[in-house]
């Protein structure tokens, strides 16, 4: 099996590489980053492509698995980082579209990344799969992240749209960065702390990735959450406790408005999301609970 991968060198891609890899696959890995980079992080043995134009009609992929966007959360969204952020993520799938159109051989399914910011925040509502989209800026990134990719589905390959939760993970992302002031007893609530944190462990998330690669009968969109989402408050005494240490702050909600502007409601909102459509099909979480899974990446 031929898959190419976008976003293949960063915090989710590199494990995946790594299992498709020992699963036998055959990798060609969309990336900025010179060669010899990609292949120190994705594996040896992977293919690396600096541009889309490589994709010519000839070449076969049998699947695609569309990671690559813009960190939404390291910069203060000002208009140029906005732009970042979408050109990143729906023109780069607009690229693949007119590449998979052209193809002779078609893949059989196109899995797209997308978030549960797409939900917005919901105060304490639950959100499955049908819930609708919101009208900010976040929740539109991912909607039109999510049509674009939508679009292969006229070529017919089977799409899945990866709506993915904050995840827990060894190899950075939030867990890395929330270490170092919560290991010295500076991790605060933020704001009230009863916003929702949908999080999911990275093993999970990698489980049900490859789950929805492999079922032929997965299409559309699957909540990549763990089955039991945390508040904010509850999640800051959840890590402090696995790192043993007080979490006694609170970072005042005005502050952090103040500091990150348009952003602010990525922190001080959040979503309470259930995997509804993983849960119906069978998948069973590993790390279903979060003093669990926190136990097991912080060991
Ligand atoms: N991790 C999470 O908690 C989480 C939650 C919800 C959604 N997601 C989404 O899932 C995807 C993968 O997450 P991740 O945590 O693995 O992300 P990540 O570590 O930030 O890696 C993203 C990858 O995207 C590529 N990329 C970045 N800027 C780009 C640009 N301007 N043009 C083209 N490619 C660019 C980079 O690849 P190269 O440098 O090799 O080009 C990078 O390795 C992201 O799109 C993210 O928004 C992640």
């Amino acid at each position: 099996m031929h898959l190419l991968i976008t976003g293949a060198t960063g915090t989710l891609g590199r494990p995946l590489c790594a299992e498709l890899l020992r699963r036998g696959a055959r990798l060609t890995v969309l990336s900025r980053q010179p060669a010899e980079r990609v292949r120190a992080r994705c594996g040896a043995a992977v293919d690396v492509w600096a541009d889309l134009a490589a994709w010519t009609p000839e070449v076969a992929i049998d699947a695609v698995i569309n990671l690559a966007g813009e960190p939404i959360a390291d910069r203060r969204w000002s208009a140029a980082r906005k732009a970042a952020l979408r050109a990143s993520r729906i023109a780069l799938t607009e690229q693949l579209l007119q590449r998979l159109t052209a193809a002779r051989h078609r893949p059989a399914v196109l899995l797209s990344g997308s978030a549960v910011g797409l939900y917005g925040d919901g105060g304490d509502r639950v959100f499955d799969e049908g819930a609708p989209q919101a009208d900010d800026f976040a929740a539109r990134l991912c909607a039109d992240w999510e049509a674009a990719a939508r679009q292969a589905e006229a070529l017919g390959v089977r799409v899945v749209l990866l709506r993915t939760g904050l995840v827990l993970s060894r190899e950075g992302g939030l867990l890395a960065r929330m270490k170092l002031p919560f290991s010295l007893g500076l991790g605060a609530r933020l704001g009230d702390g009863r916003q929702w944190m949908s999080w999911i462990h990275a093993d999970d998330w990698q489980a049900l990735a490859l789950r929805l690669l492999d079922d032929a009968q997965a299409r559309g969109a699957y909540n990549l959450t763990a089955p039991e989402p945390v508040t904010n408050a509850g999640f800051t005494a959840g890590l402090a406790a696995a790192l043993h240490r007080p979490a006694v702050f609170a970072a005042p909600a005005w502050g952090l408005k103040l500091a990150l502007g348009e952003m602010a409601p990525l922190l001080l909102g959040g979503q309470r999301v259930r995997p509804e459509r993983a849960l119906a099909a069978g998948f069973t979480f590993r790390h279903p609970t979060l003093d669990g899974a926190l136990r097991d990446l912080l060991g």
